[in-house]
């Protein structure tokens, strides 16, 4: 067994990319082509937003969406403890100082009320500044927008959702990538929707903001291609990627959303604690993650799924608060001992195989390794 079959998902959508490749190596336009145009709009109208603005992956997208917010010296933006590294490298990256929030043991995702303990420690030192919130929809999961949305509201915080785990996943029926003032995505070939090679996108319904990042990505450029206005970067998405990337979300709404909730209801069935939806929610999981009692129940676990051929996953297995990277961000927090949620899920969750592409005989592998360990 594999831990995601894209050579499954390739072998069935084959003959549209290789047509929609040719067509573009006919055409010789390389950058900032049709394809594009007409990807970003696509996006768009699927996500429900005005303005989609691709660009070269999923990191990219969330420091061009910081940067448009203006950051200033010794601005804070609060982030996840348990996420993949690169929501916090952005925030960095677009000069802004990361600051650490716990985790829902349940839903894994960003905890509120840490979130608005976090902020009144920033504002106690009077030298870091609150600015914004950048909060992930781990693994497809939303967070809980309505709580962090009143946090937000109470102290003028701006948000920046990182959708790039949750594309096509629904909170109270809004797309995930619209929950913010900005929503950011990356189309890495294992995502929900991924291309063959990188790619990522920003959404936004600000006119302003949406200018910004377009520009930001493209040099810095205005609308005359020579005149530059502010230092900006290459961050574009190439044709062959967007005329891939074509192909695959209409496969993604037109059938892999429907195949993953089938397999994610199969899977559903076992007795361990599986990480809780959002209330309100459709997600579609881009990871089946469960969570152990104990890191030696996981040692267990993994030995048996190793036994039957089974891949796992261990996402992630240190919070980002203690990586060496992050260290010079952390004095204030270290003694603390904060972000136990975190530490715990660190040592206990495992993720399974899981796609639209996964066999009924799979499933019913991966449910009896995990029956028989109960
Ligand atoms: C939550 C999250 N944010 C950002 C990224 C960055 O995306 P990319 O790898 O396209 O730069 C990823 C994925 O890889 C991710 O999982």
């Amino acid at each position: 067994m594999k831990f995601k079959r894209l050579d499954r998902q390739s072998e069935a959508i084959k003959k549209e990319i290789k047509e929609k490749l040719s067509e573009v190596l006919e055409s010789c336009t390389f950058i900032q082509g049709p394809n594009v145009k007409i990807l970003e709009q696509e996006l768009a109208d699927f996500v429900g937003v005005d303005s989609c603005i691709t660009c070269a992956n999923g990191t990219d997208a969330l420091v061009l969406a910081i940067k448009a917010l203006d950051i200033k010296k010794n601005d804070v933006v609060f982030v996840p403890d348990f996420t993949f590294v690169a929501s916090a490298e952005a925030i960095v990256l677009a000069n802004a100082i990361p600051v650490f929030v716990d985790v829902d043991i349940e839903t894994m995702t960003m905890d509120p009320k840490d979130l608005e303990e976090k902020i009144k420690i920033v504002q106690a030192t009077m030298t870091w500044h609150p600015k914004a919130i950048l909060t992930v929809d781990l693994f497809g999961n939303l967070c809980d927008y309505e709580a962090i949305e009143k946090v937000a509201k109470r102290y003028d915080l701006l948000i920046i959702e990182d959708a790039a785990q949750a594309f096509g996943s629904e909170y109270q029926g809004k797309k995930a990538g619209s929950l913010g003032i900005i929503g950011t995505t990356s189309f890495f070939p294992a995502k929900n929707v991924g291309c063959y090679g990188d790619g990522g996108a920003v959404f936004t319904n600000d006119p302003a903001i949406a200018e910004k990042i377009r520009s930001f990505a493209n040099h810095g450029r205005e609308e005359n291609q020579f005149c530059y206005r502010r230092i900006g970067m290459n961050s574009r998405l190439d044709e062959m990627q967007a005329a891939i990337l074509r192909v695959k979300l209409k496969h993604f709404k037109n059938s892999e959303i429907d195949r993953m909730k089938r397999n994610e209801g199969q899977l559903l069935q076992i007795q361990q604690a599986v990480q809780k939806a959002q209330p309100n929610c459709m997600i579609v999981r881009s990871q089946f993650t469960i969570r152990c009692r104990t890191q030696q129940e996981r040692r267990e676990l993994q030995k048996q799924f190793d036994k039957a051929g089974i891949p796992t996953m261990i996402y992630y297995s240190m919070p980002l608060s203690e990586q060496k990277a992050f260290e010079p961000f952390n004095a204030l927090f270290a003694q603390k001992r904060s972000n136990s949620n975190t530490k715990k899920l660190c040592q206990c969750v495992l993720s399974v195989p899981f796609d639209a592409y996964l066999l009924e005989e799979e499933i019913e592998k991966i449910k009896r390794v995990l029956n028989e360990s109960k």
